[in-house]
């Protein structure tokens, strides 16, 4: 065989691969239509909150540099950079990034208000996945109030129930929209956490803002539920225009080794 011949043949092959598997075209999300286009319209990328014709919900914040921050005014503020673009003659674009692990919709593990835990080693890595992915109910909390004991008892959650989605104040305010960091937001009061630990199976706690302990229990709160290792916290979750209700949560962190936070990937399943 031909030299010429061998790497027309391989490069049909590729070509074959990438229509088929791969759509190469950026924004493309239909693998079916393999129509290579270059007009403009097939360069809109879609961004979607819904998918699966309203099976699948993303309720992960988009992390961008005007989303709220930890204590700080202005918000994120930058945390992408391209150092080597294209634009500047390189290959490939490649970005690279540098925000608080505790960023927009995020995961604490143990390590976070235990120094010791943090020192053994619990950091994100040994998160267990199965608590992060199962059935989990979303719960509506009442709206006058931060989550104490006597708002917990109310909510009557069954024994058995072990992941859920506490919706507050938070999301009608919608806070994790505002740049701003507000200290006022809704979360657990110690004794809240406390009655949650004792009477429940809840073994992963979600919540709508930065923080599952309201500003004034921040520390009190955090130890109750990170103390027994069992219990995983997810904040800064989206939870609007979400019916209240039983649903399969899926919850991803990354695998960063050492950290005691990590952002989060979180999907609900009808
Ligand atoms: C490469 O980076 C530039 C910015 O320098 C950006 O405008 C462009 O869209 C990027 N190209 C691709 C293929 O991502
Ligand atoms: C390209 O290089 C110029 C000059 O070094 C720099 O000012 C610019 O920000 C770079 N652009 C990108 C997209 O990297
Ligand atoms: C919840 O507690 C915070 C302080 O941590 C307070 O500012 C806020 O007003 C409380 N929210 C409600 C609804 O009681």
């Amino acid at each position: 065989m031909s030299p010429i011949f061998s790497l027309f043949l391989l490069s049909s092959i590729f070509t074959t691969t990438a229509t088929t598997a791969y759509p190469s075209v950026p924004g493309a999300f239909d693998p079916t239509d393999c129509t290579l286009s270059s007009g403009d319209e097939n360069l809109i990328p879609i961004r979607r909150e819904v998918y699966a014709d309203g099976r699948i919900f993303d309720i992960s914040h988009r992390i961008t540099n005007d989303m709220p921050s930890w204590d700080k005014k202005d918000g994120l503020g930058q945390f992408l950079w391209l150092p080597s673009s294209m634009k500047n003659g390189s290959l490939a674009n490649n970005s690279e990034m540098k925000l608080p692990t505790h960023t927009g919709t995020h995961v604490d593990a143990p390590g976070h208000v235990f120094d010791h835990y943090f020192d053994a080693g619990f950091d994100v890595d040994t998160l267990d996945l199965e608590v992060l992915n199962g059935p989990a109910l979303l719960v509506d909390v009442p709206r006058d109030k931060n989550i104490t004991a006597e708002v917990m008892e109310a909510l009557k959650i069954p024994k058995g129930v072990r992941r859920v989605l506490f919706r507050t104040l938070n999301t009608d305010r919608r806070l994790m929209f505002k740049k701003e960091f507000d200290t006022s937001y809704v979360g657990f009061m110690k004794d809240g956490a406390e009655w949650l630990v004792k009477n429940t199976d809840i073994k992963l706690v979600g919540i709508d803002y930065l923080s599952v302990a309201a500003y004034d229990d921040l520390i009190p709160s955090h130890l109750v539920f990170l103390e027994g290792r069992e219990i995983i916290l997810v904040e800064g979750l989206k939870l609007d225009d979400v019916q209240p209700g039983i649903y399969d949560v899926h919850c991803l962190p990354l695998r960063l080794l050492g950290a005691e936070g990590s952002p989060i990937r979180c999907i609900l399943i009808k």
